[in-house]
């Protein structure tokens, strides 16, 4: 296993992380299979991966919603002696945060289903500019400041889906760790994307990596044209290869977390990691990745710039959020996953369907996109 600095940390974290969001289950709920969980993790433990990223809600029982990965994992480190080896992050449910006691009362709980008297790397869960600023009210820097002290979390960090101005701010807000974004070779424009990213990293943050097979869209749909091009190349890899190696030669990412289900999963990552060199791909080699970005780009329907001059709406409606949404959509020719972003991310006012047809973005819009149309369609394809 290959291992990298999280950060100004320096803690030393195995270049594969393995996700808990995605444990194997069983039966009704995304109920844990704790036999082939306990195999998984005890082989990934054995194989040298030493970062393990739960949070608050992942995965349910029959009586309870959320909070089973953080109990599964209290309950294999009481039954071995390795809590030791590992860096263990875990996450604060921010949007369940309604004043000042409940961070403490959170953290509290998650200790205790997790059986541990520490947590080494504490995030902020999914951080959204819309409710960010109730944080810092409710005192959150504090909070962090004083659980660091008294010794129930080691490190502090964030996770976010938002774009890349935000997380600038967030980043530059306190002296964070680490930092947790969604990355891969098809978001370097989306979220946080490269320039937050690299914002993170020349800040001293440690940067951790979720979905960078987007969820398994990568590995699970891949258009004839991207597939041709794979086969053509000069190495044959298979498509999660190309898309694991694309982040790991980034030299400012730290650790990439997957979901691995399966034992099958986990080898073929633990394989593909065993080559994780940072600047490890050639030339040549970018640009059949570029070709690769280039056909999914092809599939895009809205040529927005993100310039913003469109905003403000009179309405509310985030256009050019709208529209990102749709070409990701398009792009993976995939909409149940996108479409749970849309509908998770922007307020009611904030989507398409709110459109009055004033038509004064059009009158703005650098690109001069038709957009009262692109609004239609991102309603019929992303509405409900
Ligand atoms: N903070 C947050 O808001 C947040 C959000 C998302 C994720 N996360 C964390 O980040 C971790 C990683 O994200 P992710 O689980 O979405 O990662 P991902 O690697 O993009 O997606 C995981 C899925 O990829 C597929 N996969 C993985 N390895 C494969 C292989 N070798 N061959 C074929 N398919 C493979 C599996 O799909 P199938 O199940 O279809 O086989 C697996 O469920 C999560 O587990 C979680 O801990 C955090």
């Amino acid at each position: 296993m290959l291992y990298r600095e999280m950060g100004k940390t320096g803690e030393k974290i195995s270049i594969l992380g393995f996700g808990c969001m995605r444990l194997p289950i069983m039966g009704t709920y995304d109920r844990i299979d704790v036999e082939k969980a306990t195999q998984l993790l005890d082989y990934a433990l054995e194989e040298g991966i030493n970062y393990l990223d739960t949070a608050y809600p992942y995965h349910s029982t029959e009586t309870s919603k959320g909070g089973a990965s953080e109990v599964f994992l209290g309950d294999y480190f009481t039954e071995n002696d390795r809590r030791d080896e590992v860096y263990l992050a875990t996450k604060s449910p921010t949007w369940l945060l309604e004043d000042e006691q409940d961070m403490d009362r959170f953290l509290d709980e998650q200790l205790k289903r997790l059986k541990m008297d520490y947590i080494d790397f504490y995030l902020l869960h999914s951080l959204k500019e819309k409710q960010w600023y109730h944080l810092e009210d409710l005192g959150v820097f504090e909070f962090l400041d004083s659980a660091i002290s008294d010794g129930r979390i080691k490190y502090t960090g964030f996770s976010t889906h938002d774009e890349t101005d935000f997380v600038k701010e967030v980043v530059d807000s306190y002296q964070w760790d680490m930092c947790q974004i969604q990355y891969n070779y098809l978001d370097e424009n989306i979220q946080a994307g490269s320039d937050g990213l690299q914002y993170a990293a020349g800040k001293g943050l440690g940067v951790a990596i979720m979905e960078p097979l987007k969820g398994g869209v990568l590995a699970d749909y891949v258009p004839q044209e991207v597939q041709n091009i794979w086969d053509g190349a000069p190495v044959g890899r298979t498509p999660v290869e190309w898309a694991l190696r694309y982040l790991w030669n980034i030299p400012e990412i730290s650790v990439v977390l997957s979901g691995m289900n399966t034992m099958e999963q986990l080898q073929e990552n633990l394989k593909i990691a065993e080559e994780g060199l940072s600047k490890s791909l050639t030339p040549e080699e970018m640009e059949i990745m570029d070709d690769v970005k280039q056909v999914y780009q092809g599939k895009i329907s809205v040529e927005c710039s993100r310039c913003g001059y469109c905003m403000p709406c009179p309405s509310g409606i985030n256009i050019p959020r709208c529209f990102s949404y749709l070409n990701q959509a398009e792009m993976l020719e995939d909409y149940s996953e996108v479409k749970n972003q849309y509908y998770f991310m922007l307020k009611d006012f904030e989507r398409a369907g709110n459109c009055l047809e004033c038509g004064l973005c059009e009158e703005l819009c650098s690109q001069n996109l038709p957009i009262r149309e692109q609004l239609r369609n991102v309603e019929k394809k992303m509405g409900n």
